[in-house]
């Protein structure tokens, strides 16, 4: 397992209830939980199975080194990690492959770009072209704050380099759903669709965050519902991937939004999402090497589907997204880094902790921990999540208590 995240923690237990796994070079709450964490690359390491939880280094080539090596790899070669490495890239691809998705404009130069934005109705919808951790997004109902990010983005005053291309976007309205599919070159089979919560605030207010919480499934997704997802949004992508010579194996999620004029994909990753994954791991459990094998060797059937619900609660550093703190001393985990008290139910995922000289949890990054609860109905689950998450405290600590609250 590649990564460093609660996306990575997530995967890694669940896989290794069916064998053992080494996350590199992981973090201090995986380690805490009994999972080996190595600060070896990947590329020195003997495994069965290789899985590459972020994008960066799918971006960059390392499932393409990997399986030079002859390892089977759960992740795009450097072709396909380009469908999230450039928005740019994403939407020419999404409209020669009939792809529902918003109108757009990509530009370079100051001036067309505004032009463009010109001839748009708010709400504005602004993107670096390149990676951005997910903070590239910005929407807006101003169009001086639009003009403003347009030209911040191309002088490269954030973002630098990724955002030496800006796409600007017309504004869809509807619920957003995030579509994990795993594809194996040839086949593409649908996980349980996920609700993600982007922004910080409640009621959906605030910045765009990586995410704050999720649930899954989705119940809204049916079957009639996904089956127009996979026929209009998935199966032309794996197409076009066919017809560009792409040989995709890995995970492809879909952020997609419900619009009263059908579905649309706003984006793709090549990856697992974050939160997401900590509601999909524990909801597939010991079925997921199954799967993520079948993925890396082009070997995928149909999935078994799922009878739990998950929801998962992020409880993130004081001044997160912007600029969260490091280093307050978190309470309420014992020495696995999971509840003091075990709570059924409920695993806590470490996103950016460390332990300091005394062995003591402490924040070490912006979103700091995500706290999934499992149970047999949404508010069993909701319930065992915010019941944990209460115990679980620290200086300035940042969290929702809507996550899912709609939904049951
Ligand atoms: P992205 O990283 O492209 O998924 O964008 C992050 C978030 O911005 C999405 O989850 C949406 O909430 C919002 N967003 C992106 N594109 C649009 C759009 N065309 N219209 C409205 N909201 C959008
Ligand atoms: N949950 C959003 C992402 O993983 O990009």
């Amino acid at each position: 397992m590649i990564g460093s995240g609660a996306r990575e923690h997530a995967l890694a237990w669940a896989l290794s209830r069916s064998g053992d796994v080494v996350v590199t070079p992981g973090n201090a709450g995986i380690a805490a939980h009994g999972i080996s964490c190595v600060e070896t690359p990947a590329t020195e390491l003997d495994a069965d199975l290789f899985v590459v939880g972020p994008e960066e280094p799918l971006v960059s080539g390392l499932a393409d080194r990997l399986r030079e090596q002859g390892k089977v790899v759960v992740g795009p070669g450097r072709d396909g990690a380009q469908l999230e490495g450039s928005k740019a890239y994403m939407k020419e691809f999404l409209v020669a492959a009939g792809v529902p998705t918003a109108r757009y404009g990509a530009f370079r130069d100051e001036a067309d770009a505004v032009a463009f934005l010109e001839t748009m109705q708010a709400p504005y919808v602004i993107k670096t072209d390149g990676l951005a951790a997910g903070k590239g997004v910005l929407v807006t109902n101003d169009f001086d704050e639009a003009r403003r990010d347009v030209e911040d983005k191309l002088r490269g005053v954030v973002f630098a380099g990724a955002g030496s291309t800006v796409v600007i976007e017309e504004g869809l309205k509807g619920e957003e759903c995030s579509l994990t599919v795993l594809c194996d070159g040839t086949n593409v089979v649908p996980l349980v669709a996920a609700q993600d919560f982007k922004r910080l605030g409640e009621k959906d207010e605030g910045p765009n965050t990586g995410g704050m919480g999720a649930y899954a499934p989705m119940l809204q997704i049916d079957g009639r519902l996904e089956d127009e997802l996979m026929r209009t949004i998935l199966h032309p992508t794996l197409k076009e991937l066919k017809m560009r010579g792409i040989d995709y194996r890995g995970v492809l999620y879909a952020g997609i939004m419900l619009t009263p004029d059908g579905p649309k994909l706003l984006e793709y990753n090549v990856r697992f999402g974050d939160p997401e994954t900590e509601v999909l791991a524990p909801l597939y459990g010991a079925e997921l090497f199954g799967l993520l094998h079948a993925t890396g060797t082009g070997a995928l059937g149909t999935v078994a589907s799922t009878s739990d619900f998950a929801v998962t609660v992020v409880l993130a550093a004081h001044g997160y997204p912007s600029s969260p703190r490091q280093g307050d001393v978190i309470n309420g985990l014992g020495s696995d880094g999971q509840l003091a008290t075990p709570h059924e139910g409920v695993t806590i995922f470490h996103a950016g902790t460390r332990r300091d000289r005394d062995g003591r949890f402490v924040t070490s990054g912006g979103r700091v921990l995500a706290v999934t609860g499992v149970g047999s109905s949404m508010a069993l689950a909701r319930k065992r999540s915010y019941d944990a998450a209460t115990l679980v405290t620290f200086e300035g600590r940042v969290m929702r208590s809507d996550i899912a609250l709609a939904v049951i």
